[in-house]
């Protein structure tokens, strides 16, 4: 296949397409990205690598590190997790409160953000520094020692971090969490504020597609876990828009609101899209647009 042929194919779709997004607001570091700017790039089990637009220029990764917190804290940590925290889609927004109540301070997933700081918590405890175990396993997968968190954007997003303090507090409140608050809010804006481009991110999104297998030929987690983690991408990945997500590009996916989406085909390979505006739920327009012409044109899918 010509993947570079592709993805030039792909970039004009969506590119051609009326709408745009907003950059996030909410973390006042993010409101500055560049709406125009769109990036590409496919990583295949079998060593290539490809890319169109912006697809080595860094952006704030936000959501998409949860995929990653949650595969070390697995790997490090086991089945234990799954106490703590559930794997059914949530239906309400990423950032929402009002399950917690009901469900005694058991997120209902990993990768809305009361799950995400269960987890980070959980990572903290393993290993001692939750943050620098995200950063170091990105370099590692992407050979990009340059990979760093953002301070400027985790110190943007603490400043106005309410919700997510409200929301540790409260699933700390029903003893859900074994580190102090601050640390847990302190590690999850510093990784959230990793900066990476989509080939970073591919490269490091690859240990998915080769069934829980690292670049360096080590196994990270068991073919079991690596499914696992796919399923819970497909399911919620996209917040309350993973029906949409799955119905249109048909791939274990995750965003984040600093307009980045990872999606992985077990097996074959992974993709990064990255452009900043985003729809209501929190994902990147365009990057859902150029996965669903990517998955149109190849017809690549799970199902
Ligand atoms: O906690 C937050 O709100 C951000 N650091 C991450 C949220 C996010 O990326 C959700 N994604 N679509």
């Amino acid at each position: 296949m010509d993947y570079q042929r592709l993805l030039q194919d792909v970039m004009a779709v969506a590119l051609a397409g009326e709408r745009r997004g907003r950059p996030a607001d909410y973390i006042p570091a993010l409101a500055e990205a560049d709406p125009s700017a769109f990036g590409m790039a496919i990583a295949t089990v079998d060593g290539g690598v490809f890319g169109a637009g912006d697809w080595e220029v860094p952006f704030s990764v936000q959501s998409v590190s949860k995929l990653f917190t949650l595969a070390l804290a697995l790997a490090e940590g086991g089945d234990g997790l799954w106490h703590g925290v559930g794997r059914e889609p949530s239906g309400n927004p990423f950032n929402s409160l009002v399950q917690l109540e009901t469900e005694q301070g058991i997120p209902r997933n990993p990768f809305i953000n009361a799950g995400a700081l269960v987890v980070t918590d959980r990572l903290l405890e393993l290993t001692g520094d939750a943050a620098g175990a995200v950063r170091e396993f990105l370099r590692a997968e992407s050979g990009n020692a340059a990979v760093d968190t953002d301070d400027s954007v985790a110190a943007s997003e603490a400043r106005h971090g309410h919700r997510n303090a409200a929301l540790a507090h409260f699933i700390a409140s029903y003893g859900n969490l074994r580190n102090p608050v601050d640390s847990v809010l302190a590690h999850y804006y510093a990784h959230c504020a990793i900066a990476a481009s989509c080939r970073d991110l591919a490269l490091a999104g690859l240990f998915l597609a080769r069934h829980g297998v690292r670049a360096d030929g080590s196994r990270l987690l068991t073919r079991s876990e690596a499914k696992r983690i796919n399923a819970v991408m497909l399911t919620c990945g996209t917040y309350d828009a993973a029906g949409e997500f799955a119905f249109r590009v048909g791939l274990p996916g995750k965003s984040g609101v600093g307009g980045g989406v990872l999606a992985v085909l077990p097996g074959r390979g992974s993709v990064c899209v990255w452009s900043p505006g985003l729809d209501a739920v929190g994902n990147s327009v365009l990057g859902v647009a150029a996965l669903d012409a990517l998955t149109t044109a190849t017809g690549w899918s799970v199902f």
